[in-house]
């Protein structure tokens, strides 16, 4: 899940980068990795954007494995550990990159509400 939200995606907020790249950069990874992208709308965590979560095969969920949220995500360095990680299987299936590691943040309920509602 992409966020596209207000605040993410926003050249006003964060004009040093290529949002449209980005996407386009996780998208591939994905569909190398066997999932799929989803823009979203805000996720109420504008004060970590850019966000993407990173949300783990059905097979992962029921092994325990929770939702990744990553912050920050305004750079070709961040946009590409994402990326690799995705096509590596991500969450569940390889361990989390370290840089990855850093950006990642705990949602909040809020967060979690709003990610649900994207997901239905
Ligand atoms: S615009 Fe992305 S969390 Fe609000």
């Amino acid at each position: 899940m992409v966020c596209r939200g207000g605040d993410c995606g926003s050249r006003h907020k964060h004009p040093d980068i290529d949002h449209r790249r980005q996407l386009e950069v996780l998208r591939a990874a994905a569909i190398e990795g066997g999932g799929r992208v989803v823009a979203s709308r805000c996720l109420d965590a504008c004060d970590h954007s850019n966000v993407v979560v990173l949300i783990p095969a059905s097979q992962e969920l029921a092994n325990g494995e929770a939702p990744v949220w990553i912050g920050q995500c305004n750079d070709d360095l961040s946009t590409h550990e994402i990326a690799a990680w995705l096509t590596r299987g991500g969450p569940g299936v390889t361990p989390q990159p370290v840089a990855v590691e850093v950006q990642r943040f705990h949602p909040s309920r809020a967060n979690r509400h709003e990610l649900e509602e994207e997901l239905t």
